[in-house]
């Protein structure tokens, strides 16, 4: 079985990203229900098939990352939608994060639980065949916010899962996600991400995590959405890999952007501008996305079963962008 540093390095190997499909079963409700499909068991199988089943994928996805309940689901045939995956050369990964939930005495911020139980929740989901792991948390940008008493919080629980991850032998995405909400401009956004990964990292340290057998998961710096003057393409790219030379560890093999609400094709633009600067770029500068791969595929397939190859028609052209801006090659 591959050690930890090579599951992470084929997950972004050239030209590969990240599905986030583990959004959680209320989530996923709203998602479908604000598009006139019933929530069940089954149409969320049935979506999430309709995903993992698209034909010639393997080339732009290296890993899904899914969620408790389908983790545990079989597909149409009876063959688990995990197993699916696995016999594509699609690696499976799990969130394992419990939400975020109001920090105590920080009125306005959040900090991820689901410390509690981990270790033999991680145990079960490698038995279950998932090989990384996710945890997110969320910094909320307002005036004084956020503070350092909520970034310490959320970096110390996510160098405690990592290291737990690691001594299950998955690989620990590591997800602080600054939140694109807010009248901030690009410089706020591109300083608070500084001062968070810096958290992070230092975190990393003290809990000897790994940075060979982990992945980042951060945010793009960009301004607030509800600031006046939005950045340029090639502004957000050149501040977003302004903060990572800064703050992320030349060790770690990948950086998998989230989309965080942003236009899919925005998304996919800015991570080729990235890639396409010049200057030292130590890492994997890749993807994974959740609602900037799927918006346009859960639109098409509105729950009709019918609808499962034009659904699958535009998600595969979705993830061959994203596959081209992870290597800088994506010409619109
Ligand atoms: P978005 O790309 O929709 O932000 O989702 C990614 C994700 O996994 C958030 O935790």
């Amino acid at each position: 079985m591959p050690g930890i540093d090579e599951t992470a390095r084929a997950i972004v190997a050239d030209g590969k990203g990240i599905l986030a499909a583990d959004e959680t079963v209320s989530t996923i409700t709203k998602r479908l229900t604000a598009r006139a499909i019933e929530s069940t068991a089954d149409s969320r199988r049935a979506y999430r098939e309709m995903l993992f089943s698209t034909p010639d994928l393997t080339a732009f996805i290296g890993g899904v990352i899914l969620q408790d309940e389908t983790i545990r689901q079989d597909g149409s045939t009876g063959i688990p939608l995990i197993e699916l995956l696995a016999r594509r050369g699609i690696i499976p990964g799990i969130k394992v994060d419990a939400g975020v939930h109001p920090l105590a005495g920080a009125p306005g911020e959040f900090v991820a639980e689901g410390l509690d139980g981990l270790r033999d929740r991680l145990e079960e989901y490698h038995e279950l065949g998932a090989r990384f792991a996710k945890w997110r948390a969320v910094f909320v940008i307002r005036d004084g916010l956020p503070t350092a008493k909520c970034i310490h919080a959320n970096a110390h629980a996510l160098a405690r899962y990592a290291a737990l991850c690691q001594e299950q032998g998955l690989v620990p995405i590591v997800e602080p996600e600054v939140l694109m909400e807010g009248a901030h401009a690009l410089e706020r956004c591109e300083d608070v991400t500084g001062r968070v990964l810096h958290a992070v990292f230092n975190e990393l340290f003290d809990a000897q995590v790994s940075l060979e057998g982990m992945l980042l998961k951060p945010n793009m710096v960009t301004a607030g959405n509800g600031f006046a003057r939005q950045a340029s393409v090639e502004e957000v790219a050149e501040a977003t890999l302004r903060v990572l030379t800064r703050h992320v560890p030349p060790a770690v093999p990948g950086v998998v952007f989230l989309s965080g609400g942003q236009d899919h094709v925005l998304a996919t633009e800015h991570l080729n501008a990235i890639n396409m600067l010049d200057g030292p770029k130590p890492w994997k500068l890749s993807f994974s996305y959740g609602r900037a791969l799927q918006d346009e595929a859960l639109e098409v397939w509105r729950g009709q079963r019918e609808r499962v190859p034009a659904a699958q028609q535009v998600f595969h052209h979705r993830a061959w962008c994203d596959s081209a801006a992870a290597l800088g090659r994506y010409s619109g």
